[in-house]
């Protein structure tokens, strides 16, 4: 059993025993390129799908937007300082393709490799391993005014990409995802459309699934043909999907939302196959006419290591005629084919993006990656969570975000144990940043930054985290 998502109170004596992870764990935080770095029309960058969606009214809270937003392309120096700091071992970084490759074709901007060249080399001489994810959801407008990612030829333009920051960079970097939750990028960017480039078509968005997991595939080959040597993986974000009950109706509703969520991508990429009751379901949003011979192949290359984002879990039940979805997934629904499906909540404590805390959903899900899909060192590549801090006398004490950490980490740990190749762990996020369709109203970092001065003040949870690090493992308190 996991320990329960809190700490015990102050003067409760905790009897939980220490954990130590195995040596060599690698400890990191992560953030993304459009979420940190501003300086959006800097050195050559062009215009990416978040840009355009960000700059639109009504799709992002207070119309914010990732113009400036933590100011890291300026603040490079002092953001890895803070790192070494905090001693990570790991930070995983997004490349922004625009800023890379204006418009998503052609050849590289030189300008723009050279911030990440330079990115690079202050973690190496800092002794901290570079962890690059190509895509985290920044697409070149360009290449969604010709049709985006539920268009083919946006695959191949991605693994074009992909040689170019591999011919900058392989030489000092050894980890590389390809995409970031390419759920998000499908689902809510053309199924939902919550997110940019806020297009709502459900056959649209299995299209989208399709061709960016086709995207991943290409990038793979491209990368093993520029290096050899480098660990090449994805990242997916994975939800337990629980029914309500033990009717076969709710049973049912879990098993489609289950595929949509986590089997859509993982039998692809893991077994080279879809499953054959997502088919079913998805045969009124689409004949699949999309998937081309080879297709299944590519996707399935083979990985080196598999990234799991983890959050929450969804508990979900049978449809009821006439209810009205919840809000968060508000129709337009990113469940193609299952918009009906209801999403029960559980009372629960939860986050500030009201999301509900269990940790027992982080061994539940490495262990069913492990045990049903692969062999492959898994690394937890983001888990964490947003709170509404304060600022009292220059410190953030964010007991709520500790916590959360400590239960998911003692989740880790419980995992291991059971046999799960867990590598490494990458709290979300580094730093208070762009957080989406929620802009800046919601904070995730360790590190508090304050939007009008660009000072970062580490919360209570990097001091602590700083300590976990140190250990290589959780002290008994
Ligand atoms: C994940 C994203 C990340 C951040 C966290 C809270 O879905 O990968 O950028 O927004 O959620």
């Amino acid at each position: 059993m996991s320990n329960p998502a809190s700490p015990p109170a102050v003067g409760v004596v905790d009897d939980r025993p220490p954990l130590t992870f195995p040596p060599g764990f690698l400890w990191g935080a992560a953030t993304a390129a459009y979420q940190i770095e501003g300086a959006a029309a800097k050195g050559g960058r062009t215009p990416s799908i978040w840009d355009t969606f960000s700059h639109t009214p009504g799709r992002v809270v207070e119309g914010h937007t990732g113009d400036v937003a933590c100011d890291h392309y300026h603040r490079l120096g002092s953001d890895v300082a803070l790192m070494a700091e905090l001693g990570l071992r790991s930070y995983r970084f997004s490349v922004s393709w625009p800023r890379v490759q204006p418009g998503g074709t052609g050849p590289a901007n030189a300008e723009g490799l050279d911030f990440y060249r330079r990115l690079v080399d202050e973690l190496l001489a800092h002794g901290i391993e570079p962890w690059l994810t190509l895509y985290h959801w920044d697409l070149p407008q360009p290449l969604e005014d010709v049709g985006g990612w539920p268009a083919r030829d946006t695959a191949a333009r991605f693994a074009d990409y992909a040689t170019l920051v591999a011919d900058a960079l392989g030489d000092r970097v050894r980890y590389w995802t390809t995409l970031n939750e390419p759920w998000c990028s499908a689902f809510l960017g053309y199924g939902s459309g919550v997110h940019a480039p806020g297009r709502s078509d459900g056959a649209d968005a299995v299209r989208a699934g399709h061709h960016l997991m086709l995207g991943h595939g290409l990038a793979v080959q491209a990368l093993r043909a520029a290096r050899p040597t480098a660990e090449v993986g994805v990242t997916v974000n994975l939800y337990p999907v629980t029914p309500a009950s033990d009717a076969p109706a709710d049973v049912d509703a879990a098993r489609r939302i289950d595929g949509l969520a986590n089997r859509f991508f993982l039998d692809p990429l893991l077994r080279g196959s879809y499953p054959a009751d997502l088919m079913a379901d998805l045969a009124k949003v689409t004949d699949f006419g999309h998937v081309r011979d080879g297709d299944l192949a590519t996707i399935s290359t083979p990985l080196d290591v598999v990234g799991v984002n983890y959050y929450s879990r969804h508990v979900v039940a049978a449809p009821v005629p006439g209810a009205q979805p919840e809000p968060y997934w508000r129709a337009p629904s990113c469940w193609p084919g299952s918009e009906d499906v209801r999403f029960v909540t559980r009372g629960v404590p939860v986050t500030d993006m009201n999301w509900e805390i269990d940790a027992p959903g982080l061994v539940e899900t490495l262990r069913r990656v492990h045990e049903e899909y692969t062999d492959l060192p898994l690394y937890v590549t983001e888990n964490g969570s947003a709170f509404v801090d304060e600022v009292v006398d220059g410190r953030v004490d964010d007991v709520d975000r500790l916590a959360y950490f400590d239960a998911h980490l003692r989740a880790a740990h419980e995992a291991i144990e059971a046999g799960v190749p867990l590598r490494g762990y990458f709290a979300w996020s580094l730093m208070d940043n762009f957080e989406w369709a929620w802009g800046y109203t919601k904070r995730f970092g360790m590190i508090h930054v304050d939007y009008d001065t660009q000072v970062r003040i580490p919360k209570s949870s990097a001091r602590w985290y700083a300590e976990v690090i140190r250990r290589n493992g959780l002290a008994a308190q």
